[in-house]
Protein backbone atom coordinates (compact mmCIF):
# COMPACT_ATOMS: atom_id res chain seq x y z
CA UNK A 1 0.00 0.00 0.00
CA UNK A 2 1.17 3.65 -0.80
CA UNK A 3 1.22 6.98 1.40
CA UNK A 4 -2.02 6.97 3.44
CA UNK A 5 -3.35 10.45 3.93
CA UNK A 6 -5.78 10.43 6.35
CA UNK A 7 -8.16 13.08 7.13
CA UNK A 8 -9.77 12.81 10.74
CA UNK A 9 -12.86 14.26 12.24
CA UNK A 10 -13.87 14.35 15.91
CA UNK A 11 -16.97 16.08 17.18
CA UNK A 12 -17.91 13.55 20.09
CA UNK A 13 -18.73 16.11 22.99
CA UNK A 14 -18.05 20.06 23.05
CA UNK A 15 -14.54 20.07 20.60
CA UNK A 16 -14.89 20.05 16.87
CA UNK A 17 -11.55 19.28 15.20
CA UNK A 18 -9.92 17.66 12.26
CA UNK A 19 -6.14 16.59 11.53
CA UNK A 20 -4.22 15.42 8.39
CA UNK A 21 -1.94 11.81 9.38
CA UNK A 22 0.16 11.21 7.07
CA UNK A 23 1.57 7.49 7.37
CA UNK A 24 0.43 7.60 11.32
CA UNK A 25 2.33 10.71 11.99
CA UNK A 26 0.03 13.74 13.10
CA UNK A 27 1.06 16.43 10.64
CA UNK A 28 -1.85 18.98 11.46
CA UNK A 29 -4.31 18.65 14.59
CA UNK A 30 -6.74 21.72 14.66
CA UNK A 31 -9.39 22.11 17.51
CA UNK A 32 -12.22 24.86 17.79
CA UNK A 33 -13.27 24.51 21.56
CA UNK A 34 -17.34 25.59 22.66
CA UNK A 35 -17.22 28.66 25.34
CA UNK A 36 -21.53 28.48 24.90
CA UNK A 37 -21.19 25.78 27.85
CA UNK A 38 -19.15 27.70 30.67
CA UNK A 39 -22.12 29.30 32.56
CA UNK A 40 -24.09 25.86 32.44
CA UNK A 41 -21.42 23.64 34.24
CA UNK A 42 -21.54 20.67 32.00
CA UNK A 43 -21.96 20.21 27.83
CA UNK A 44 -25.58 21.33 26.53
CA UNK A 45 -25.85 18.37 23.94
CA UNK A 46 -28.27 20.69 21.79
CA UNK A 47 -25.68 23.84 21.84
CA UNK A 48 -22.71 21.33 20.86
CA UNK A 49 -24.39 19.68 17.77
CA UNK A 50 -25.27 23.69 16.40
CA UNK A 51 -21.24 24.74 17.59
CA UNK A 52 -19.96 21.83 15.49
CA UNK A 53 -22.30 22.50 12.83
CA UNK A 54 -20.60 26.18 12.75
CA UNK A 55 -16.69 24.80 13.04
CA UNK A 56 -16.98 22.16 10.77
CA UNK A 57 -16.06 22.98 7.34
CA UNK A 58 -13.43 25.56 9.22
CA UNK A 59 -11.67 23.31 10.91
CA UNK A 60 -11.53 20.69 8.28
CA UNK A 61 -10.12 23.76 5.79
CA UNK A 62 -8.07 24.66 8.29
CA UNK A 63 -6.35 20.86 8.86
CA UNK A 64 -5.38 20.79 5.29
CA UNK A 65 -3.99 23.94 4.53
CA UNK A 66 -1.76 23.53 7.62
CA UNK A 67 -0.81 20.29 6.46
CA UNK A 68 -0.34 21.87 2.77
CA UNK A 69 -2.83 18.73 1.37
CA UNK A 70 -5.49 19.17 -1.20
CA UNK A 71 -8.47 16.76 -1.26
CA UNK A 72 -7.56 14.79 -4.12
CA UNK A 73 -4.69 13.48 -2.03
CA UNK A 74 -6.46 11.85 1.08
CA UNK A 75 -6.85 8.03 0.82
CA UNK A 76 -8.91 7.97 3.73
CA UNK A 77 -11.07 9.47 6.33
CA UNK A 78 -11.18 8.33 9.95
CA UNK A 79 -13.91 9.45 12.28
CA UNK A 80 -15.39 9.30 16.00
CA UNK A 81 -18.08 7.02 16.05
CA UNK A 82 -18.74 7.18 19.68
CA UNK A 83 -19.10 6.92 22.52
CA UNK A 84 -20.65 10.31 22.94
CA UNK A 85 -23.39 12.89 22.58
CA UNK A 86 -25.66 12.11 19.54
CA UNK A 87 -26.36 15.20 18.10
CA UNK A 88 -22.40 16.11 18.00
CA UNK A 89 -21.42 12.68 16.58
CA UNK A 90 -24.17 13.45 13.79
CA UNK A 91 -22.47 16.36 12.93
CA UNK A 92 -18.89 14.53 12.48
CA UNK A 93 -20.39 11.48 10.74
CA UNK A 94 -22.69 12.87 8.36
CA UNK A 95 -19.73 15.01 7.24
CA UNK A 96 -16.93 12.28 6.94
CA UNK A 97 -19.70 10.09 4.72
CA UNK A 98 -20.38 13.08 2.55
CA UNK A 99 -16.79 13.56 1.62
CA UNK A 100 -15.66 9.80 1.52
CA UNK A 101 -18.58 9.74 -0.99
CA UNK A 102 -17.79 12.85 -2.87
CA UNK A 103 -14.03 11.71 -2.96
CA UNK A 104 -14.80 7.82 -3.72
CA UNK A 105 -12.63 7.33 -0.65
CA UNK A 106 -12.92 4.34 2.35
CA UNK A 107 -14.06 5.29 5.63
CA UNK A 108 -12.69 4.13 8.73
CA UNK A 109 -14.98 4.42 12.19
CA UNK A 110 -12.74 5.12 15.26
CA UNK A 111 -13.74 4.73 19.09
CA UNK A 112 -13.08 7.75 20.90
CA UNK A 113 -11.82 5.73 23.90
CA UNK A 114 -9.59 3.77 21.87
CA UNK A 115 -8.03 6.92 20.06
CA UNK A 116 -7.07 8.41 23.48
CA UNK A 117 -4.93 5.44 24.19
CA UNK A 118 -3.53 5.37 20.67
CA UNK A 119 -2.40 9.01 21.10
CA UNK A 120 0.49 7.30 22.76
CA UNK A 121 1.56 6.06 19.07
CA UNK A 122 1.57 10.16 17.75
CA UNK A 123 4.82 10.70 19.15
CA UNK A 124 7.86 9.36 20.07
CA UNK A 125 9.50 7.14 22.38
CA UNK A 126 6.78 4.73 21.01
CA UNK A 127 4.82 2.46 24.46
CA UNK A 128 6.50 -1.40 24.11
CA UNK A 129 3.49 -4.41 23.84
CA UNK A 130 2.42 -5.18 26.41
CA UNK A 131 1.42 -1.56 28.72
CA UNK A 132 -1.37 -0.41 30.94
CA UNK A 133 -2.92 3.17 30.13
CA UNK A 134 -4.78 4.96 32.58
CA UNK A 135 -7.33 6.47 30.07
CA UNK A 136 -8.97 9.67 32.25
CA UNK A 137 -11.66 11.92 30.51
CA UNK A 138 -14.95 13.99 31.50
CA UNK A 139 -16.74 10.72 30.78
CA UNK A 140 -14.61 7.56 31.44
CA UNK A 141 -12.30 6.45 34.01
CA UNK A 142 -10.22 3.18 32.57
CA UNK A 143 -7.10 0.84 33.36
CA UNK A 144 -6.81 -0.59 30.37
CA UNK A 145 -3.98 -3.40 29.01
CA UNK A 146 -3.02 -2.79 25.35
CA UNK A 147 -1.25 -5.49 23.60
CA UNK A 148 -1.69 -4.54 20.19
CA UNK A 149 -2.47 -1.23 18.57
CA UNK A 150 -6.15 -2.71 18.08
CA UNK A 151 -6.27 -4.75 20.68
CA UNK A 152 -7.00 -3.74 24.65
CA UNK A 153 -8.93 -4.98 27.71
CA UNK A 154 -10.20 -2.85 30.27
CA UNK A 155 -9.23 -4.26 33.92
CA UNK A 156 -10.80 -1.51 35.33
CA UNK A 157 -12.84 1.22 35.43
CA UNK A 158 -15.29 3.53 37.60
CA UNK A 159 -18.37 2.18 39.04
CA UNK A 160 -20.06 5.81 39.05
CA UNK A 161 -18.57 9.61 37.96
CA UNK A 162 -15.75 9.54 36.20
CA UNK A 163 -12.42 11.37 37.36
CA UNK A 164 -12.74 14.52 34.71
CA UNK A 165 -16.43 14.74 36.20
CA UNK A 166 -15.14 14.80 39.76
CA UNK A 167 -13.13 17.63 38.78
CA UNK A 168 -15.57 20.11 36.98
CA UNK A 169 -18.42 19.22 39.85
CA UNK A 170 -16.55 19.87 42.67
CA UNK A 171 -15.03 22.99 40.39
CA UNK A 172 -18.81 23.83 39.89
CA UNK A 173 -19.56 24.03 44.11
CA UNK A 174 -16.68 26.17 44.27
CA UNK A 175 -17.92 28.63 41.44
CA UNK A 176 -15.55 27.84 38.95
CA UNK A 177 -17.11 27.86 35.03
CA UNK A 178 -17.21 24.57 32.92
CA UNK A 179 -15.00 22.92 32.30
CA UNK A 180 -13.42 23.49 35.50
CA UNK A 181 -10.45 20.77 35.70
CA UNK A 182 -7.88 23.13 34.14
CA UNK A 183 -8.48 25.89 36.13
CA UNK A 184 -7.99 23.92 39.57
CA UNK A 185 -5.04 22.70 37.69
CA UNK A 186 -3.62 26.18 37.72
CA UNK A 187 -5.55 27.34 41.49
CA UNK A 188 -4.17 24.54 43.15
CA UNK A 189 -0.55 25.44 42.59
CA UNK A 190 -0.41 28.20 44.89
CA UNK A 191 -2.25 26.13 47.40
CA UNK A 192 -1.24 23.78 50.06
CA UNK A 193 -2.81 20.23 50.97
CA UNK A 194 -4.85 21.18 53.95
CA UNK A 195 -7.97 19.22 53.97
CA UNK A 196 -8.13 15.93 53.84
CA UNK A 197 -11.01 13.52 52.30
CA UNK A 198 -11.16 10.00 52.54
CA UNK A 199 -10.28 7.91 49.72
CA UNK A 200 -13.57 5.38 48.70
CA UNK A 201 -12.99 1.70 49.39
CA UNK A 202 -13.36 -0.13 46.23
CA UNK A 203 -12.48 -3.25 44.88
CA UNK A 204 -10.20 -4.53 42.86
CA UNK A 205 -9.10 -2.11 39.78
CA UNK A 206 -12.38 -0.22 39.94
CA UNK A 207 -12.71 3.00 40.90
CA UNK A 208 -15.33 5.63 42.47
CA UNK A 209 -16.24 9.15 42.92
CA UNK A 210 -19.24 10.15 44.05
CA UNK A 211 -18.78 9.40 47.83
CA UNK A 212 -15.74 12.02 47.37
CA UNK A 213 -18.32 14.40 45.33
CA UNK A 214 -20.36 13.99 48.16
CA UNK A 215 -18.15 14.03 50.76
CA UNK A 216 -16.24 17.53 49.59
CA UNK A 217 -19.76 19.02 49.19
CA UNK A 218 -20.98 18.29 52.86
CA UNK A 219 -17.06 20.35 53.79
CA UNK A 220 -18.02 22.90 51.92
CA UNK A 221 -21.62 23.35 53.67
CA UNK A 222 -20.37 22.94 56.77
CA UNK A 223 -17.60 25.16 56.43
CA UNK A 224 -19.88 27.84 54.43
CA UNK A 225 -21.98 28.13 57.67
CA UNK A 226 -19.30 28.54 59.88
CA UNK A 227 -17.98 31.45 57.21
CA UNK A 228 -19.34 32.36 54.16
CA UNK A 229 -16.12 33.72 52.24
CA UNK A 230 -14.28 30.25 53.12
CA UNK A 231 -14.65 29.64 49.39
CA UNK A 232 -12.99 33.23 48.40
CA UNK A 233 -10.48 32.76 51.55
CA UNK A 234 -9.00 29.09 50.49
CA UNK A 235 -9.82 28.19 47.09
CA UNK A 236 -5.83 27.64 46.27
CA UNK A 237 -5.88 25.21 49.25
CA UNK A 238 -8.92 23.59 48.47
CA UNK A 239 -8.18 22.75 44.70
CA UNK A 240 -4.74 21.77 45.95
CA UNK A 241 -7.00 19.21 48.33
CA UNK A 242 -9.12 18.05 46.30
CA UNK A 243 -6.55 17.57 43.06
CA UNK A 244 -4.54 15.60 45.22
CA UNK A 245 -7.12 13.32 46.43
CA UNK A 246 -8.37 12.57 42.64
CA UNK A 247 -4.66 12.00 41.62
CA UNK A 248 -4.09 9.84 44.55
CA UNK A 249 -6.98 7.79 44.10
CA UNK A 250 -6.17 7.34 39.97
CA UNK A 251 -2.45 6.56 40.60
CA UNK A 252 -3.42 4.18 43.60
CA UNK A 253 -5.10 1.54 41.41
CA UNK A 254 -2.76 2.33 38.41
CA UNK A 255 0.40 1.44 40.48
CA UNK A 256 -1.92 -1.80 42.09
CA UNK A 257 -2.60 -2.64 38.24
CA UNK A 258 1.23 -2.30 37.36
CA UNK A 259 2.35 -4.20 40.56
CA UNK A 260 -0.06 -7.53 40.15
CA UNK A 261 0.25 -7.75 36.58
CA UNK A 262 3.71 -7.43 36.80
CA UNK A 263 4.01 -4.69 33.17
CA UNK A 264 6.37 -2.22 33.55
CA UNK A 265 5.20 0.32 30.86
CA UNK A 266 3.31 2.83 31.80
CA UNK A 267 0.67 5.70 29.75
CA UNK A 268 -1.65 7.97 30.33
CA UNK A 269 -4.53 9.38 28.12
CA UNK A 270 -7.35 11.49 28.03
CA UNK A 271 -8.19 14.92 29.18
CA UNK A 272 -7.52 14.36 32.75
CA UNK A 273 -3.99 13.27 32.12
CA UNK A 274 -3.02 16.92 31.30
CA UNK A 275 -3.14 17.70 35.07
CA UNK A 276 -0.02 18.64 35.87
CA UNK A 277 -0.28 17.21 39.29
CA UNK A 278 -1.02 13.48 37.68
CA UNK A 279 1.82 14.16 35.29
CA UNK A 280 4.71 14.53 37.84
CA UNK A 281 3.56 12.18 40.12
CA UNK A 282 3.10 8.89 37.29
CA UNK A 283 6.40 10.41 35.91
CA UNK A 284 8.44 9.91 40.38
CA UNK A 285 5.97 6.71 40.50
CA UNK A 286 7.55 5.20 37.75
CA UNK A 287 11.11 5.98 38.37
CA UNK A 288 10.71 4.67 42.25
CA UNK A 289 9.78 1.57 40.47
CA UNK A 290 12.30 1.83 37.30
CA UNK A 291 9.09 1.59 35.18
CA UNK A 292 8.82 3.48 31.74
CA UNK A 293 6.20 5.93 31.23
CA UNK A 294 4.82 7.48 28.41
CA UNK A 295 2.96 11.03 28.74
CA UNK A 296 1.78 12.87 25.80
CA UNK A 297 1.82 16.26 24.85
CA UNK A 298 -1.39 18.46 25.94
CA UNK A 299 -2.56 19.20 22.48
CA UNK A 300 -2.71 15.05 22.50
CA UNK A 301 -4.83 14.50 26.01
CA UNK A 302 -7.71 16.37 25.38
CA UNK A 303 -10.00 15.44 22.92
CA UNK A 304 -8.27 16.39 18.95
CA UNK A 305 -8.62 14.55 15.89
CA UNK A 306 -5.12 13.17 15.61
CA UNK A 307 -5.73 10.88 17.90
CA UNK A 308 -8.97 9.73 15.53
CA UNK A 309 -5.80 9.58 12.41
CA UNK A 310 -3.58 7.78 14.42
CA UNK A 311 -6.66 4.82 15.01
CA UNK A 312 -7.27 5.23 11.45
CA UNK A 313 -4.08 5.20 10.58
CA UNK A 314 -3.71 1.41 12.02
CA UNK A 315 -7.45 0.27 10.78
CA UNK A 316 -5.74 1.78 7.07
CA UNK A 317 -3.53 -0.69 7.33
CA UNK A 318 -5.66 -3.74 8.06
CA UNK A 319 -8.57 -2.45 5.37
CA UNK A 320 -10.74 -2.27 8.39
CA UNK A 321 -13.30 0.37 6.36
CA UNK A 322 -16.89 0.89 7.12
CA UNK A 323 -19.65 1.49 4.51
CA UNK A 324 -21.88 4.47 3.80
CA UNK A 325 -24.53 3.64 5.48
CA UNK A 326 -22.71 3.80 8.87
CA UNK A 327 -24.52 5.65 12.00
CA UNK A 328 -23.03 7.01 15.05
CA UNK A 329 -23.07 5.01 18.28
CA UNK A 330 -23.61 7.03 21.66
CA UNK A 331 -22.79 3.82 23.55
CA UNK A 332 -20.08 2.45 21.32
CA UNK A 333 -18.76 -0.81 22.73
CA UNK A 334 -14.61 -1.75 22.60
O1 LIG B 1 -10.85 13.81 27.00
P1 LIG B 1 -11.54 15.11 27.19
O2 LIG B 1 -10.96 16.33 26.52
O3 LIG B 1 -13.05 15.00 26.76
C1 LIG B 1 -13.81 13.85 27.02
O4 LIG B 1 -13.74 12.91 26.21
O5 LIG B 1 -14.44 13.84 28.10
O6 LIG B 1 -11.61 15.35 28.77
C2 LIG B 1 -12.26 16.47 29.31
C3 LIG B 1 -12.06 16.46 30.82
C4 LIG B 1 -12.86 17.54 31.53
O7 LIG B 1 -13.52 16.94 32.62
C5 LIG B 1 -11.78 18.52 31.99
O8 LIG B 1 -12.12 19.21 33.19
C6 LIG B 1 -10.61 17.59 32.21
O9 LIG B 1 -10.68 16.68 31.13
N1 LIG B 1 -9.31 18.29 32.19
C7 LIG B 1 -8.52 18.43 33.27
C8 LIG B 1 -7.39 19.19 32.86
N2 LIG B 1 -7.54 19.48 31.53
C9 LIG B 1 -8.73 18.91 31.14
N3 LIG B 1 -8.67 17.97 34.52
C10 LIG B 1 -7.70 18.28 35.40
N4 LIG B 1 -6.61 19.01 35.10
C11 LIG B 1 -6.41 19.48 33.85
N5 LIG B 1 -5.31 20.19 33.56
ZN1 LIG C 1 -12.17 12.37 25.17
Amino acid sequence: MGNSVILAIESSCDDTSAAVVINGKVISNITASQKVHENYGGVVPELASRQHQIHIVPVVDEALKVAKVDKKDITAIAFTRGPGLLGSLLVGVSFAKSMAMALYIPLIEVHHMQAHVLALFAEDPKPPFPFLCLTVSGGHTQIVKIEDHLTMTILGQTIDDAAGEAFDKCGKMLGLPYPSGPIIDKLAKAGEVKYEFTEPKIADLDFSFSGFKTSFLYFLKKKLSENPDFIQENIHDLCASLQHRIVTILLNKFEKAAVDLDIKHLGVAGGVSANSELRAKLKALCEKHEWSYYIPKISLCTDNAGMIGVVGYYKYLNKNFVGLDVKPDPRMAW
